[in-house]
Formats: structure tokens, C-alpha cells, sequence
């Protein structure tokens, strides 16, 4: 029989003397593979429903760095546009789409069941890296959380405080947690599709939880995890789900628990230490280098690298960075990172 995965082992709550590792936005635009094959599709979305492309942006990281996982290559918006919204992204500033501002705007999109003619391609994707990913990599399946994919179609972009959507959450609460309903619905059935596919592991982005706060955090963060989280595990046995609330701060404290998560991801904005003594005792984290270091390396970046392995080193970690990797980031500065972990 073949050797668990490292990746798996961590999730399943081993502790292992070197953690396994992968890199949110691994596959993106600081690797020159990634930008000459997102040339050849012509656009980004094009990229992600183009599964043979998709599929081979994915292993770029993979056979440069050899990483514990792979994460398939798609987008958190993808599901809106499945619902029936417009989605285009505009060069330099990002992601643009039809705005949901009340109840007729709901109204209009799909059910969560309908989903899936659009997201064919997506499942595809999942297939092909299933079949041509090393037997030691795992691969991971994701979607939005509902909260964070509703600011964006709440707004029709991104925002700095998600205003748009805490203003409907107030004003129209009724369409909004309709709204949230609605995507926590589309996230079971698009996830479970992914898994049936060959996702090995899921990973649920909460990107703007942490402008969430109390009350709010537990009804719009915590349950729909939770609901997603206790879905899959009934339909898919033994799934291991990562929950990402983006800083959420001392939300981080039993959200594994309290959801059902096997992991918690954890950004940049808390120490490692103070994970560790909070969050770690209850299960595997992943997390988490600030991403700048990709831009800078140095001493630094080696020194804060083993910081992290070191503070998490008494149970299950997963190294990853607290976001994603950012396009100015130097490819030899990803090596020097692994280098430290593994060597
Ligand atoms: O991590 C991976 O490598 C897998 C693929 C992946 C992408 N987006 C590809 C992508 C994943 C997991 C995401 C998640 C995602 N997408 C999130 C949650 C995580 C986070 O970063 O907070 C969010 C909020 C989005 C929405 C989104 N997609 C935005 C705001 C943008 C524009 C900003 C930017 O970085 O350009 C995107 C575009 C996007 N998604 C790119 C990639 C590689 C860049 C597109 C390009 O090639 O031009």
C-alpha cells in the first residue's frame, strides 16, 4: 500500500518532524510558466474553464518545487457566475460583477442545484490533476466561503470594508442572508462535485471574515462552515476540510471545533506563538509566513521561516503563508523558503 500523504497525515492530526508545505496562489503570476500559459488562454477566465490548461498551471508549482499539495486552479467567483451573475476582470484593478442590491436581484440568479453545467469544466480540471499528479501530492478543492463571495456580488468588486455588503446585512436582511443561504447551498453541491472528481481535501476562503464581528462572525462566518463543513463529511466519510476565517483574530480560538474543520489556516496578523497556545491545541494548523517575505528573502526570511516550523513544532502543521503569494515575488525567494523547512 501506498504511503499516506504528508499532507494527509498532518490533517489527520500527526505530528511530523518536517510539516508538509504548499503556498496559497502558488500557481500565479510571479512563475513565468504560469504568465506564458495564461498568455496561450488569452484571460484569466479562460485559464480556469480551459481544463487542460487549468490542469497545467497547476502542476507548474509542483514540478518546480515539488510541494506536499496542489491546489486546483480556479476562483472563489467562479460559483456567482455559475448563479447566473456577470463576471469580468479588469486588467490592474480585478474582479468586476452584476451587482445583488436587493430582493429582484436575487430573485434572478439559479438555483444552487444548477450550478454545475457552468462548473463542468471546473470538475474536469479536478479529474485530469487526479490522474497525472505524483502519487505523494495531494490535491486540495476549494471554494469561497459564502460570506466573502457575497461581498463581492454585493459590491460588484472588491472592497477595502465590505461596506456595500454590511450595509444590505443591516438594511435588507432578509435578501442578504437569502443570499448567504443560497451560496452556502452552491458551496456543498460545487465542492461535493469536487470531491467525487478526485479532491483529496477541501479548503473553504473566508478572505473578509475578520470584518465580521461577534454575533455577526458566529451567524455568517462560524455557521455556514459549519453547515458546509457537517454536509460534506455526511456525503464524502472522512474528508478533511481546512477552514480559512482571514482574520478573524481571537475568532481563530475554537472555530475547528466549533465547525468541524480538520485545520485551521491562519494569516499573518497573529503570532505563530500565540497559535500555537490557542488554536494548535485543538488540531492541525496552516499558516503562516507573511507573504512579503517572498519579495524580500534574505536572513530574514530563512530566520522567520524556522521561527514558525520551530513554534508549531509540538503538533500537526502544515506550512503555508498568511495569503497569498503576490505577483512581485522573486521565484529563487520560494526555494530558499522550502530549503529552510526541509534542509
Ligand atoms: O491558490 C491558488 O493558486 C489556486 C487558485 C486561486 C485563485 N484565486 C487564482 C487567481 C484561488 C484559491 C483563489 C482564491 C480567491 N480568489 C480568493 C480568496 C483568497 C484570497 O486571496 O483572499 C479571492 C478573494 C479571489 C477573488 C479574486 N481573484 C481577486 C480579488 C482577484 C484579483 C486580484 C489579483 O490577485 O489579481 C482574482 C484573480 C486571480 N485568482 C488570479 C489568480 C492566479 C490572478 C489573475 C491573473 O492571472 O491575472
Amino acid at each position: 500500500m501506498a504511503q499516506p500523504k504528508k499532507l494527509m497525515r498532518a490533517l489527520a492530526g500527526e505530528t511530523l518532524d518536517v510539516p508538509p508545505v504548499w503556498m496559497m496562489r502558488q500557481a500565479g503570476r510571479y512563475l513565468p510558466e504560469y504568465r506564458a500559459t495564461r498568455a496561450q488562454a488569452g484571460d484569466f477566465l479562460s485559464l480556469c474553464y480551459t481544463p487542460e490548461l487549468a490542469a497545467e498551471v497547476t502542476l507548474q508549482p509542483i514540478r518546480r518545487y515539488g510541494f506536499d499539495a496542489a491546489i486546483l486552479f480556479a476562483d472563489i467567483l467562479l460559483i456567482p457566475q455559475a448563479l447566473g451573475a456577470d463576471l469580468w476582470f479588469v486588467t490592474g484593478e480585478g474582479p468586476r460583477l452584476s451587482t445583488i442590491t436587493g430582493s429582484d436581484g436575487l430573485a434572478k440568479l439559479k438555483s444552487a442545484e444548477d450550478v454545475h453545467e457552468h462548473l463542468a469544466p471546473v470538475y474536469e480540471t479536478v479529474r485530469i490533476l487526479s490522474r497525472e499528479l505524483p502519487s505523494e501530492t495531494a490535491l486540495i478543492g476549494f471554494a469561497g466561503a459564502p460570506w466573502t463571495v457575497a461581498t463581492y456580488m454585493i459590491a460588484g468588486r472588491g472592497t477595502p470594508d465590505q461596506g456595500p455588503a454590511h450595509k444590505l446585512r443591516e438594511e435588507d436582511n432578509a435578501t442578504f442572508e437569502a443570499l448567504i443561504d443560497l451560496l452556502t447551498e452552491a458551496t456543498i453541491t460545487y465542492l461535493s462535485k469536487q470531491i467525487e472528481a478526485g479532491a483529496e481535501v477541501v479548503k473553504i476562503f473566508d478572505s473578509w471574515a475578520g470584518s465580521l464581528k461577534e454575533d455577526d462572525f458566529r451567524k455568517y462566518a462560524l455557521e455556514p462552515a459549519k453547515k458546509i463543513t457537517s454536509a460534506l463529511k455526511a456525503k464524502h466519510p472522512g474528508i478533511p476540510v481546512i477552514a480559512f476565517p482571514r482574520e478573524a483574530g481571537d475568532g481563530y480560538i475554537g472555530f475547528a471545533k466549533a465547525t468541524g474543520a480538520d485545520c485551521v489556516a491562519i494569516d499573518n496578523s497573529v503570532s505563530a506563538v500565540w497559535a500555537a497556545e490557542h488554536v494548535q491545541k485543538d488540531g492541525c494548523v496552516q499558516g503562516n509566513l507573511d507573504p512579503k517575505h517572498m519579495v524580500t528573502g534574505g536572513q530574514e526570511l530563512i530566520y522567520e521561516t524556522r521561527r514558525i516550523v520551530k513554534a508549531f513544532s509540538g503538533g500537526p502543521h502544515i506550512f503555508n503563508l498568511g495569503h497569498g503569494i503576490t505577483p512581485d515575488a522573486d521565484p529563487e525567494n520560494v526555494q530558499i523558503m522550502l530549503d529552510a523547512i526541509r534542509g
